[in-house]
């Protein structure tokens, strides 16, 4: 949840929905795992208390650590299988307890904190768990309200299933469910749900089919009736072009002739003609298979003839990287790939870039694509999920 920690769009939408949800008077309070980067960070932030997560075979004890962030309350929830992994995604069986016992923790923190929450809403597999355990460890929350939100449907937590089994978790027992799923976290969340949501409508009716379902179009579609899709969005005040100190120059929604300053200077940057008429295309984002990039360095090949420059920003996984890197090296003179996360570049590339390349194979809903659009980079994607939607 950003600020805090970051590794893609989950982020931005786990920090700024409950600020968007305190606007109509919500009362949300976040949890998230006290990961190894976030306690260097806060290293002098004193716990508030410690609770108790039982297994069967015997317990472990979580810490509890709270914190304001512009004006909302987060709760770090920590532990030894969280202090075990270095990273925030790393080994799927160490994950999967890590998160498990996080889900749990953050449930017996509320318990002990005398805060009972009217709905509980969990994110993608790595909160599912405690879902499950919330139903059926006699824990009496039996009617509080469970809502998951899956924000990627592949990733279902697999390599997961001993860590379930670890905390006394028993495999899901919806018939609609295909065997090997019902040992998995994600499944076994959503089984146990009152309500699925997915980041956008359309994301919401393609899992329901073969070709997006992953396998569990026919659990989902028995679901239909309890899944729905909401649509992201971005907080305009974060992203808001007319104050943002990224770009060379800020301008408002009606004043786009002053990106051409933005646009003028990243061509700099990169050594490139100054041309205000070669259209300057960018893309931002994770470098996976789900993404694309490889459509969109196919699609630029084929276009020798067209004048056209290209700024890629981002990183992943290594095989894309390669492929990338070798387009850039083939087309100095008009292509670019810079293999870093870098929130200030991106901003900047919003800011100048006359185009935003999305052409993604699957989005659940996708964010660049609407901040691309508050900054004027018109987004050019692939008619599916959120991407269509918005
Ligand atoms: C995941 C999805 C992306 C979505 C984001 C936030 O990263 O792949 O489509 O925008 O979650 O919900």
């Amino acid at each position: 949840a950003t600020p805090l920690v970051k590794v893609g769009g989950l982020a931005d939408v786990a920090g700024e929905l409950p600020r968007a949800l305190a606007r109509y008077g919500v009362d949300v309070q976040l949890a998230l795992p006290f990961y190894p980067g976030l306690k260097a960070e806060l290293a002098g932030l004193r716990p508030l208390a410690t609770v108790e997560v039982p297994r069967p075979d015997g317990v472990q004890t979580a810490t509890v650590h709270a914190l304001e962030v512009d004006g909302r309350r987060v709760w770090l929830i920590g532990g030894e299988p969280i202090d075990a992994a270095p990273a925030v995604y790393g080994a799927p069986e160490q994950d999967a307890a890590k998160f498990t016992f996080f889900g749990i923790g953050a449930l017996q923190a509320c318990r002990s904190l005398g805060w009972e929450p009217e709905v509980v809403h969990a994110h993608d597999w790595h909160a599912a768990p405690s879902l499950a355990w919330m139903r059926t460890a006699s824990f009496g929350w039996d009617r509080t309200p469970a809502l998951l939100t899956v924000h990627n449907l592949p990733y279902m937590g697999a390599g997961g299933e001993a860590a379930l089994a670890e905390y006394g978790l028993r495999p899901a027992d919806d018939p609609h469910l295909p065997d090997w799923a019902r040992r998995l976290p994600l499944p076994l969340g959503m089984s146990h749900a009152d309500w699925i949501t997915t980041v956008s409508p359309s994301y919401a009716g393609e899992i329901q089919t073969p070709a997006f379902g992953c396998g569990l179009e026919a659990f989902l579609a028995s679901r239909a009736g309890r899944l729905r899709g909401i649509l992201n969005g971005i907080d305009p005040r974060v992203w808001n072009p007319g104050a943002d100190a990224a770009p060379e120059r800020r301008y408002a929604t009606d004043s786009l002739e002053d990106r051409l300053t933005n646009k003028t200077a990243l061509q700099r940057i990169f050594g490139w003609p100054e041309h205000g008429r070669t259209p300057l295309l960018a893309m931002i984002t994770r470098l996976d298979v789900q993404k694309g990039v490889d459509l969109a360095l196919d699609a630029l090949e084929a276009l020798q003839d067209v004048r056209w420059q290209f700024i890629l920003l981002g990183r992943g996984d290594p095989a894309v990287e390669a492929q990338a890197e070798a387009f850039a090296a083939a087309h100095r003179d008009r292509a670019a790939f810079i293999p870093q996360f870098d929130p200030f570049l991106s901003r900047r590339l919003y800011a100048g870039a006359d185009m935003l390349l999305v052409p993604s194979r699957y989005e659940p809903c996708g964010l660049a694509q609407m901040m691309g659009l508050r900054y004027g980079a018109v987004p050019v994607v692939r008619a599916t999920g959120g991407l269509r939607d918005t």
